[in-house]
């Protein structure tokens, strides 16, 4: 097949064009650079790389069989330097991808997240569940423009009966985050094999459930392939406190860094657990690697950037 996929050069991005790509499909990968960087998707044969922002509208010649609409920057750092582009990503965004899917007449899956559950009261969190989200808090700009990539997702299927799945991703990581991207695996990470102290926001007891990249990008193939048309919920539903996760990678470091508590952000959401049965039930999807396991493939990557 051919297949586009927006935010190519990011993290999840690019893990998805090499899945898609060893799979066989021809990639049209599109990316505005703005937090990804092509080294993470070489140059190769069957692989066209585009630097476009998606805001503005996209083209492309010939067939398209399906799209992957994945821009966006994605990390709170993110949220405040460039809360426009982040909300503009995913309006204009996914209005522009929407498009071409329509005149392409491909499936398309739209990248949501676990953050339109907000600081959630309902845990852990069903597709059902309509979430607790502020609309003009400092995660505003991404989380209410990923809900209106949502309801704008389902417009185009009720007007145009548009193909269209809908994928609400939980606290992804691995290789290739960046080192200063502001997300918790990095950030502890970087200060652990810097011999830094740890911070962690407030208490650290508020929770996260956090999915290794292979496996999300599985599932992620697995729902474009379903036909699937409601949001479904993707992630690793091993809950864990952020003092947990700190003391994971200390661990994972052998670093004999200390954990420092800094204020906790504005909105921080206490808990964060997917609801995985319709997944299961659905795709037959498992995450597969645990904590200790994704952190180890992790770090070998970040000592290489250390290094370097
Ligand atoms: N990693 C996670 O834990 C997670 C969780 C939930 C949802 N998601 C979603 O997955 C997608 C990828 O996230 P990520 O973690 O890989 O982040 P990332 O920042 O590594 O990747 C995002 C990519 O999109 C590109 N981009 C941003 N705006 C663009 C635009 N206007 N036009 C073209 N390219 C643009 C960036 O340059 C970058 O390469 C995002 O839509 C994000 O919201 C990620």
């Amino acid at each position: 097949m051919r297949i586009v996929v927006t935010g190519a050069a990011g993290f999840l991005g690019s893990h998805l064009c090499d899945a898609l790509h060893l799979a066989g499909h021809e990639i049209v990968a599109m990316d505005n650079l703005s937090t990804g960087r092509w080294d993470n998707l070489p140059a190769r044969p069957g692989l066209t790389r585009l630097t476009v922002d998606v805001a503005n509208p996209i083209y492309v010649e010939g067939k398209v069989d399906r799209i992957f609409h994945f821009a966006s920057p994605a990390s709170p750092r993110d949220f405040a330097r460039v809360p426009v582009a982040v909300a503009a990503a995913n309006s204009l965004g996914a209005w522009n991808a929407l498009h071409l899917a329509k005149e392409k007449g491909a499936r398309i899956v739209m990248a949501s997240t676990s953050e339109v559950y907000g600081d959630p009261l309902v845990s852990p969190q069903p597709e059902s569940y309509w979430g607790n989200t502020n609309p003009v808090g400092p995660r505003s700009c991404y989380d209410e423009s990923k809900r209106f990539s949502e309801a704008l997702t389902r417009a185009f299927a009720l007007q145009y009966g548009s193909d269209a799945g809908i994928v609400r991703i939980f606290n992804t990581y691995g290789p290739r985050m960046r080192r200063d991207d502001g997300r918790a695996v990095p950030t502890f990470l970087d200060h652990a094999l810097r011999r830094e102290p740890i911070p962690v926001q407030g208490d650290g007891l508020q929770t996260r459930s956090f999915a290794y990249v292979a496996d999300v990008v599985a599932g992620v193939i697995a729902l474009m392939e379903s036909g699937y048309a409601s949001p479904l919920n993707l992630g690793n539903d091993e809950e864990v406190t952020i003092l947990e996760l700190a003391e994971a990678v200390i661990q994972a470091t052998g670093s004999e860094s200390p954990i420092v508590h800094v204020p906790a952000a504005p909105d921080d959401p206490r808990q964060r657990k997917p609801d995985l049965t319709l997944a299961r039930r659905l795709l037959g999807y498992e995450p597969r690697i645990g904590l200790r396991e994704g952190l180890a493939a992790t770090l070998s990557q970040r000592e290489g950037q250390l290094a370097s």
